[in-house]
């Protein structure tokens, strides 16, 4: 009955898969990109560099801007298109900049 027991091993893991894979996370992981993409300039915890006029993003000023700018200054440059913020030109998705965004939230202090 060497057939059976295949049978029963291939069933049994793809119930496993079946159960293990929605817990998996597809989702953009925010913190990694933020580490990756903005913490050399933003600082780890979005204090910023002042001492260089990089802003803080956990500040009152970046937190009280609405989703919207904040989503356009990440992927577009905000208001005056600065290049060096234009990330939906550098290869980032929409969903990363969504999940940045998540991530620059949690900043708040
Ligand atoms: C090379 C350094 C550098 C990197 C990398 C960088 N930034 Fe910035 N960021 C700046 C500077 C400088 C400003 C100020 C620009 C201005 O106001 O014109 C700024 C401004 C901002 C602002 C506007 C803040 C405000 O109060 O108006 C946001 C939001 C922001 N950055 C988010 C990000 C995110 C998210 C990333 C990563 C995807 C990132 N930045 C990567 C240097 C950087």
């Amino acid at each position: 009955m060497k057939t059976q027991k295949l049978i029963i091993l291939v069933i049994a893991i793809a119930v496993a898969l079946f159960i293990a894979v929605p817990n998996l996370s597809w989702a953009e992981d925010g913190a990694a990109l933020y580490k990756a993409k903005c913490a050399a300039c933003h600082a780890q915890d979005g204090a910023g560099k002042p001492a260089a006029k990089i802003p803080a993003l956990s500040s009152d000023d970046a937190q009280k801007k609405s989703d919207a700018e904040l989503t356009d200054f990440v992927a577009n440059g905000g208001p005056n298109k600065k290049a060096s913020h234009a990330f939906s030109q550098k290869g980032l998705s929409a969903e990363q900049i969504q999940a940045l965004l998540a991530h620059v939230r949690s900043l708040k202090k």
